[in-house]
């Protein structure tokens, strides 16, 4: 029987765990972590992250062949494939600050590795690192080895989250990359023979180390978002991966002599943040030019829709600007709690990436922040509401009754263009859509530069 152990109990971790557990009934699949309280998560009913369809997934298989436990030695030293996917902060201090990938974790990860393997071990590297992290690990792994046998392996993940367990179930492509000698083909094939229990076999790519960590980067063609699926317009993009991967561009044509190429990746990030600052000087310009003690509910804190994660959402970027222009925010979103938005808008950018406890403790609320359970307790008596996530029941809300509760004139800033926009000018909103012409109201106040 093939055992596998994953390192890390997280958003990419844990769902594909749950994933190949379900799928393959014969390989035992222990999911360790670090974090007590994230172990005991994954053992309860309430998992720690929601992911639709990952609850019906984990009930499935815990307990049979799919284990959650914090004895990280015993599983790594037992397991045949220990899959790699712990936290990889983008560094805040030192060489690269602010850009290269912070690899403490991984290092640690990978001398423990060495410190307990008693059997040959393929090692493949699952969270998101910088091209040639394989090499380096390979490097920490074979030198402290005590004769034992180390096959690293890139395997990036490309699911989404919102829609890991589709994307896991049905994956655009499997990408496995090895060392072209024949021990190195030999733990690809091992790695493939795990994943072609359901996916067709010429979905799973082959190819070497560093081909593998590059396409993680520039994504190869057989990716379906490639196209129209991947171009609504939105206040902005997040989560924790996108920018941390433009990022590791830039360090890496940096590195390599190509700063007119690290300049143009750096420019992305750049328009990122522009296109959030752009979206509160509308608010603020839309509404007379100030929002100072004005009411304005945020609908929607996550990323994006279908998921809890607030990591790098343009929601904190957004409600950092209104607070910082002095406006009382009200927020409501179905999946994120008070807890993590407090602390989301009291963190110094690149502090969430890192475990629990080391990160810095919870300062106290803001006051002028407040979240509530309903978009109508939201949105009554504000002057404005701002959409920030595309939750689909943000398109069902009853926006008459709305209106009829808001400050007049009442406003709507539609952050990802979710709501029908003459339907409630017809009510009497006033309504910024984003890219779409503007109302006349909104023509009449330019946005501050
Ligand atoms: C991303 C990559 O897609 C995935 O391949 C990689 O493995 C991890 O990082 P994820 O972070 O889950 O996945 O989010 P993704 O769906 O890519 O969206 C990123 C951000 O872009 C979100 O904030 C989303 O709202 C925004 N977005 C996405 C848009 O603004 N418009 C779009 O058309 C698509
Ligand atoms: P991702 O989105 O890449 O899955 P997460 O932050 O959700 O990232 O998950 C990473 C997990 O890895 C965290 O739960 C963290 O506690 C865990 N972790 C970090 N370092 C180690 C380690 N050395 N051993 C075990 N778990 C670790």
């Amino acid at each position: 029987m093939v055992k596998i152990c994953c390192i890390g109990a997280g958003y990419v971790g844990g769902p594909t765990m749950a994933v190949i557990a379900v799928k393959c009934p014969a390989i035992e699949v222990v999911v360790v972590d670090i974090s007590k309280p994230r172990i005991d998560a994954w053992n309860s009913d309430k998992l720690p992250i929601y992911e639709p369809g990952l609850d019906e997934v984990v009930k499935a298989c815990r307990g049979k062949n799919l284990f959650f436990s914090t004895d990280v030695e015993k599983h790594v030293a037992e397991a045949d494939i220990i899959f790699v996917s712990v936290n990889t902060p983008t560094k805040t201090r030192g060489l690269g600050a602010g850009k290269a990938a912070d690899l403490t974790y991984w290092e640690s990860a990978a001398r423990m590795i060495a410190d307990v393997s008693k059997s040959d071990k393929i090692v493949v590297e699952k969270s998101t690192v910088p091209v040639k992290t394989a090499e380096a690990i390979e490097k920490i792994l074979t030198h402290n080895s005590k004769g034992i046998n180390y096959q690293i392996l890139s395997n990036p993940e490309f699911l989404a989250e919102g829609t890991a367990i589709e994307d896991l179930f049905k994956p655009d492509r499997v990408l496995i990359g090895g060392r072209e000698t024949p021990e190195g083909r030999k733990a690809v094939q091992a790695l493939k023979e795990v994943y072609a229990h359901w996916v067709p076999e010429e979905n799973i790519i082959t190819t070497n180390l560093w081909s593998a960590e590059l396409s993680k980067l520039a994504a190869i063609g057989k990716d379906s978002r490639i196209g129209p699926k991947f171009l609504n317009a939105s206040v902005g993009f997040g989560g924790s991966c996108f920018q941390k991967d433009i990022l590791n561009l830039v360090y890496i044509c940096e590195c390599n002599g190509l700063p007119e190429v690290a300049n143009y990746w750096k420019q992305v990030i750049k328009i990122n943040d522009y296109q959030k600052s752009r979206f509160v000087n509308r608010v603020v310009s839309s509404m007379f030019n100030t929002v100072s003690g004005k009411k304005v509910a945020i609908l929607g804190f996550a990323f994006k829709k279908d998921t809890g994660d607030t990591r790098e959402t343009p929601a904190i970027d957004v409600c950092k600007g209104l607070l910082g222009d002095k406006a009382h925010v009200s927020i409501y979103d179905p999946e994120v709690t008070e807890d993590q938005i407090q602390r989301d808008l009291a963190m110094n950018k690149f502090d969430w990436d890192h475990p629990m406890h080391l990160q810095p403790a919870s300062p106290s609320a803001i006051k002028q922040v407040s979240v509530v359970w309903d978009a109508y307790e939201a949105t009554k008596g504000a002057h404005a509401v701002c959409i920030l996530t595309e939750w689909n029941q943000f398109k069902e809300l009853d926006y008459q009754k709305i209106f009829d509760n808001m400050q007049k004139p009442a406003f709507i800033f539609d952050g990802r263009n979710v709501v029908d926009a003459e339907k409630l000018r017809g009510i009497g909103f006033i309504v910024y859509s984003i890219g779409k012409p503007l109302d006349a109201w909104l023509k009449d106040m330019p946005a501050i530069a």
